[in-house]
Formats: structure tokens, C-alpha cells, sequence
């Protein structure tokens, strides 16, 4: 038997080129080399723990469903599904809500910077977060769970809670472990080379989206936060180059060493009209291709109804194995 492999991102905001060094390009790598079953999963019920436009959230559940096809992930290799439309998801955070201590809970470091920025509108569904993503996570087996460094906590956070169910009812979970790429791993934002690229930062100029246009691209790039010095040069001590070159290297299949002596002599300026018709070439073909996607309604209906029905396969028999062990049963 495969190995299996699961994922998922937020419908909440818009899609980045740190979603794609980090997250997309690395999912299509391990397709690619065909030794995985793999399910990919729109996380919509994680999305609506801050709140969303009803309207916006629809279009945004089709939209980051179509950039994963656009980004590599071919249906007939790896499974694409929502996570609202697989009840089982929901089911089981409630029997992980009823074993988990609040103490864990407390200890995980997301909620505790979200709900500072949310105040007194944090809601329950922020504090339970992660026990919506052990559920999305344990209900089918992955071998390997490939998330940027921001999950880790999570992650560990997942195996503490299926050692436990095991324990206390009987073996029922595998302990999933983490996959990630150290150096596409944390792309940062254009304007704060010390913060990282994020779907909710206020500052648009320090993201580029994957549905950006050529212009839009060429103008962030250029506005880009650069270095003291002209080097370019991937090097602690260089923050905002490193993270261009990263940028660079991730997006053109060069290594950093080769874009660093590619670009010896250019100047900062040189460096980063070379970087902008890279990226504008890469992200001109995506959305070529989502917009073929998007405009399919019925293709991308089939792809998620199969995806459904092969994710509701393997968790509905999870799901009857734990109600068992936890004894609801008449
Ligand atoms: P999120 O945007 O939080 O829904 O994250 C979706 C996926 O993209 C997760 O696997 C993240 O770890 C990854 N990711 C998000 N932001 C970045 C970033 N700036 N650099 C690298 N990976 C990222
Ligand atoms: N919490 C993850 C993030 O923000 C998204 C996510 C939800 C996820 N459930 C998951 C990732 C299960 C991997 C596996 O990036």
C-alpha cells in the first residue's frame, strides 16, 4: 500500500507566493514522484473561526479548489475536497473536544496571538481550531502531514491527542508526522523582511498574490524593501535579499548559489526587474490556467464531488470504529 499524505489551506484571504513556495509547489513535488495517496482539503470550517462574508467565502472556497489545480495538483493522482461538505470533520472535533484537557488548549501559541487581535469577538471556534485539524488529520491515516513551520505546534499538538485516545479506548490513530522544505518554508513579506508573507496582513505591498496582475507584480517587486550595501547576496546579515533570492530560486528551479553568481553584477535594481519577469512568466501561467478552471463549473463540480466521496470513504469507516470504542452505541 501507498503511503498517504493530507493538507489543506484556508479559503480566507487570498492565495500568496509564500502559499505556493510553502505549501502548493511542495505538494505537486511529492505527487510527482507517484509513491503517495494524497488528499488535499479546502479547510472552509477552519476559515469561518474569524468571521467571512458569506458571499466572498463562496467564491473563495472555488477560487483556492481551482488554484490547486492551477498550481499543479492533477486530480486524477491526488484528491481535492471541502472540508464543510465531509460531516465527519466536524464529528469528530466534538469527541476530541470531550478527552482533550483545557491545559493543551491553552498552551497553543496561534490562539493566543489571534485572540489578541480579536479581543473579547475571539470566538470558541478560534480556541478549538486545532482540534478541527487533529480531526481533519487523524480521520485518515497520513503518514506524512507537509505544512510550513507555523503548524508545527498544531501538528504535535494532533499526536498528543490521538496517543491519548488510544490509550484511554483502544487503538484507533495513527500518530501523523510533519513534512517540511527548510528553505521555501517561510517566505517574508516585501515590505518586512522580519515578518512573515500573510494572507492577513494589512499592507497589500508586502504580498504578491497568485492573482496578481504582470503590472501589479512588477510594481510590488520594485517597491520591494532591499539591504544597505549592493551585494546580491543570500546572507543573515541580508534579510531582504535573502528572501528575493529565496523568491527567485524557488520560482525559476535554480539553486540560491546559481541565482547569487547569475546576478554578481547586477545591481539591486537589475536583480529585481530579472526577479519580476520571472515571477510575472511563473504566475502568468497559473492563472492562464485557473482561469480556464474557474470559468469550467462543471469540471471543477466533478473533480470536488469525487473528492468528497472518496475523503467520506475512508473517514465514515473511522468514524464507526470510534463511536464503537467510545461506546455510543444503542
Ligand atoms: P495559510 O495561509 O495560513 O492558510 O497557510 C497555508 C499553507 O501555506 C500552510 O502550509 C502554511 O504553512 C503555508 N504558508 C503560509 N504562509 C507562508 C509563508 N509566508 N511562507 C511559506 N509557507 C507559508
Ligand atoms: N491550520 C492550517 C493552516 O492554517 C490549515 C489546516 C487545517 C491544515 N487543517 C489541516 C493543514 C490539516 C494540514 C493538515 O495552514
Amino acid at each position: 500500500m501507498k503511503s498517504r499524505i493530507f493538507s489543506g489551506i484556508q479559503p480566507s484571504g487570498d492565495l500568496h507566493i509564500g502559499n505556493y513556495l510553502g505549501a502548493l509547489a511542495q505538494w505537486s513535488k511529492l505527487q510527482e514522484s507517484g509513491d503517495y495517496e494524497i488528499l488535499f482539503c479546502v479547510v472552509d470550517l477552519h476559515a469561518i473561526t474569524v468571521p467571512q462574508d458569506p458571499v466572498i467565502l463562496k467564491k473563495k472556497i472555488r477560487e483556492v479548489a481551482a488554484l490547486y489545480i492551477a498550481c499543479g495538483i492533477d486530480p486524477s493522482k491526488s484528491k481535492i475536497f471541502i472540508q464543510s461538505e465531509n460531516p465527519d470533520h466536524a464529528y469528530l472535533t466534538w469527541i476530541f473536544d470531550c478527552i482533550t484537557p483545557m491545559g493543551w488548549m491553552e498552551r497553543m501559541t496561534q490562539y493566543k496571538d489571534k485572540s489578541k487581535k480579536n479581543g473579547e469577538r475571539t470566538s470558541v471556534g478560534l480556541f478549538n481550531y486545532p482540534l478541527l485539524m487533529a480531526s481533519d488529520i487523524l480521520l485518515y491515516d497520513p503518514d506524512l502531514v507537509p505544512v510550513g513551520d507555523d503548524q508545527k505546534q498544531h501538528l504535535e499538538l494532533a499526536a498528543d491527542v490521538a496517543e491519548k485516545f488510544n490509550k484511554t479506548f483502544g487503538e484507533a490513530f495513527k500518530i501523523p508526522k510533519i513534512f517540511n522544505q527548510k528553505e521555501t518554508a517561510r517566505i517574508m513579506s516585501l515590505s518586512n523582511p522580519t515578518a512573515k508573507m500573510s494572507k492577513s496582513d494589512e499592507d497589500p505591498s508586502g504580498s504578491i498574490l497568485l492573482l496578481d496582475d504582470a503590472e501589479t507584480i512588477e510594481k510590488k517587486v520594485k517597491r520591494a524593501v532591499t539591504d544597505s550595501g549592493n551585494e546580491i547576496q543570500y546572507h543573515s546579515d541580508k534579510p531582504a535579499i535573502s528572501n528575493l533570492l529565496a523568491i527567485y530560486s524557488g520560482f525559476s528551479g535554480t539553486s540560491i548559489e546559481n541565482a547569487e553568481r547569475k546576478n554578481k553584477n547586477s545591481s539591486y535594481g537589475e536583480f529585481k526587474a530579472d526577479l519580476a519577469s520571472v515571477l510575472v512568466e511563473k504566475l502568468g501561467e497559473i492563472q492562464r490556467r485557473f482561469n480556464e478552471l474557474i470559468k469550467d463549473e462543471a469540471h471543477l463540480n466533478t473533480v470536488l464531488d469525487e473528492g468528497r466521496d472518496f475523503a467520506h470513504s475512508i473517514s465514515s469507516k473511522k468514524i464507526e470504529l470510534v463511536k464503537d470504542l467510545v461506546g455510543l452505541r444503542r
